[in-house]
């Protein structure tokens, strides 16, 4: 039988626990402590970790009682050691080590971000021999070549500056919408116009596809729509929310999709899976869904759940490496907050 694998992902707000045999997922449970953070603006690290100190036992307690596991079934412990917040990150990996040692069970140190791209395992079942993996969220945006997710992943691209979630929260506050703005805007956008405004498409002028084929850029995007509101303000004329959301988010999925497409086309790849909190925005699953049919690639996108931080991710990933045999972290191993996307394994 294949081994019982529990994961744990604490990198930013999230508290996540999940079991996962295979690719079968058995319990996944999840803690947030943003309702402590949105009165901030901002995840508050100090608050992230003492939140995730107090949710973790139950959380694990919680995801073996709905597996109808205890932790002497558990044959492999995986943990997300980065990239994230290191005093969030440090609280699942001490977690994870005291598990492991406790249980004498081997341990993995996984990398976060292709979490997001490995989940889709559980939901779509094994990923085809290669694939593309576009995985967005608050702190990522990059586009991973997938040669073999246990073993094997190949970063084309990645942002320049503010990641995909990140531009539409800070565009959310600029628009006067809660914290975290990204939900919002896409809720305002789905009642707009997109095509209103023609925001810019950065890093798509064929001279910046020399160097920049695969990296994304949305800086300069969101001081666009802060121009532009504030000219409309200048003229004293009403802002059209509703059609700057919809223009911005076309120009920011416009751009996802054009160079996860276009890296497809160059790697002869025929699937692109996407991941990461921000492939709930329904803009970009739009855009994927309509273009990807026209170029014949198949899109493999989880449902909402699984896209947001969580446990399932980490454990999909700790068994598709624990299954293929890949070598176990040291249990001395620390916490990686700028984990580059070559480690899948610590
Ligand atoms: O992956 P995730 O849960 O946490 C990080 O690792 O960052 O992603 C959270 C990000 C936030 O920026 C949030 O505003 C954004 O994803 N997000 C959305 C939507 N749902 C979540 N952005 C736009 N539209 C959405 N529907
Ligand atoms: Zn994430």
């Amino acid at each position: 039988m294949e081994p019982l694998v529990l994961g744990i992902e604490s990198t930013c707000d999230e508290t996540g626990v999940a079991l996962v045999r295979g690719n079968e997922l058995l319990a996944d449970v999840v803690a947030s402590s943003m309702d402590e953070h949105a009165r901030f603006g901002g995840i508050v690290p100090e608050v992230a970790s003492r939140a995730h100190l107090e949710a973790m036992i139950p959380t694990i307690e919680e995801a073996l009682a709905r597996a109808g596991h205890t932790l002497a079934d558990i044959d492999v412990v995986a943990v997300a050691s980065g990239p994230g917040l290191v005093g969030s990150l440090t609280v699942g990996v001490a977690a994870a080590k005291a598990l492991a040692l406790g249980l004498g069970k081997p341990l993995y140190g996984v990398n976060h971000v292709i979490g997001h791209a490995a989940v889709d395992q559980l939901v779509h079942g094994e990923f085809p021999d290669r694939c593309m993996a576009l995985v967005v969220s608050g702190g990522h945006t990059s586009l991973l070549l997938v040669n073999d997710i246990a073993t094997d992943v190949v970063e084309l691209g990645h942002t320049l500056d503010d990641a995909a979630g990140e531009a539409f929260d800070k565009v959310g506050r600029l628009l006067g919408l809660p914290y975290p703005g990204g939900p919002h805007v896409d809720v305002l956008a789905r009642q707009g116009n997109p095509t209103a405004i023609p925001f810019p498409r950065a890093l798509t002028k064929p001279k910046d596809l020399v160097n920049h084929a695969y990296d994304f850029s949305f800086s300069g995007l969101k001081t666009a729509v802060a121009r532009w509101v504030e000219a409309c303000e200048a003229r004293g004329e009403d802002v059209p929310t509703a059609d700057v959301a919809a223009s911005f988010a076309a120009a920011v999925s416009d751009v996802l999709i054009s160079k996860a497409i276009q890296a497809c086309r160059e790697h002869g790849i025929d699937t692109l899976v996407i991941g990461g909190g921000f492939s709930a925005n329904s803009q970009l699953r739009e855009a994927a869904a309509h273009r990807c049919a026209q170029a014949r690639i198949e899109v493999r996108i989880p449902p909402i759940k699984f896209c947001t931080d969580n446990g399932a991710m980490i454990a999909a990933l700790g068994s598709a490496v624990a299954r293929r045999g890949v070598t176990v972290s040291d249990l001395r191993m620390g916490v990686d907050s700028s984990m580059p996307l070559t480690t899948i394994v610590e």
